[in-house]
């Protein structure tokens, strides 16, 4: 018996990454597990994700788990296309109880962007995926939840958006992700009458296919001396911290922010 069991989780953003580690995960517990990415192959840009060398997609990947599982390509900074992807969620699984708004990321280089010279258009695109995109996906979902009088609603910050970044860098990301810690709470707030409990994660340094070189190429003991744990964070530990969030473990815990950094100290 999963604690998930019977329940119907969307993640945004898991092609690959941390994302797909959330759906493994709630799909593990027993849900049947929907997948929303702009890219349902994005995997492909980087050889540090190993889906591809067994699957297609994630979608088969959870297949192969014993999930029931369905995907769907969709930008979620384009709300049109949001309601149509959790339209035909809702019609291939039922009505959805648990979200977690993945999908996101920042712009150009990590030390760009310093607070005083943030470049307009990148913060444009940043601010639409990691924040309207979160918002147009937890619009998709709430009707459907409070009719059941239940749900589990997942935003994900980053450490960036709860301090500042070394230099005032990657400023326009971090601002958008502080966006998400605010919205969060309110949300939390509006929702909580409803039965629905509303929380974000903050992951701190996460060695996915995608950074895990870069983390250990930029300087040996850079960014690891900075956690109490001294060492990378893995998909796995968030996902960990999403079972706590999407289960009844957390079922008093709302408008909370749950940091999964090792200890990030700055
Ligand atoms: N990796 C880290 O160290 C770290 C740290 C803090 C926060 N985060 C946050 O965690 C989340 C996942 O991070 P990750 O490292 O796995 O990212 P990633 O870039 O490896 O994966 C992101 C996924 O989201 C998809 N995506 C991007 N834009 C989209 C859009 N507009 N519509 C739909 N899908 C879209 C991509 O195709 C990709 O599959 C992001 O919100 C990120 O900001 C990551």
């Amino acid at each position: 018996m999963g604690k998930l069991d019977g329940k119907v989780a969307v993640v945004t953003g898991a092609a690959r990454g941390i994302g797909r580690a959330y759906a493994i995960k709630l799909a593990n517990l027993g849900a049947s597990v929907a997948v929303v990415d702009i890219n349902l192959k994005s995997y492909q840009d980087f050889a540090g994700e190993s889906i591809g060398e067994k699957y297609e997609t994630v979608v088969d990947e959870l297949k192969d788990l014993g999930a029931t599982a369905y995907g769907v390509e969709a930008d979620i900074s384009n709300q049109q296309e949001v309601q149509k992807a959790f339209k035909k969620i809702v019609e291939n699984l039922g009505e959805i109880d648990v979200l977690v708004a993945n999908a996101g990321g920042g712009s150009g280089a990590l030390l760009e962007n310093v607070a005083s010279e943030v470049d307009p258009q990148q913060l444009q695109l940043v601010l639409e995926r990691n924040l309207f995109g979160t918002i147009y996906s937890v619009g998709a979902v709430v009707e459907g939840m409070k009719k059941k009088g239940y749900g589990k609603i997942v935003t994900v910050t980053s450490v960036t958006g709860l301090q500042a970044n070394l230099g005032g860098s990657y400023s326009h990301y971090a601002a958008t992700k502080a966006a998400i810690v605010n919205y969060t709470k309110n949300l939390a707030q509006d929702l909580g009458p409803s039965n629905i409990t509303v929380n974000a994660i903050a992951p701190g340094y996460i060695g996915t296919g995608r950074l895990k070189e870069q983390f250990e190429k930029a300087d040996a003991g850079f960014y690891t001396d900075q956690t109490a744990l001294k060492r990378l964070g893995t998909p796995e530990d968030c996902a960990n911290a999403i079972e706590f969030l999407t289960t009844d473990l957390s079922d008093y815990v709302t408008g909370s922010v749950i940091d999964v950094t090792g200890g990030l100290l700055r």
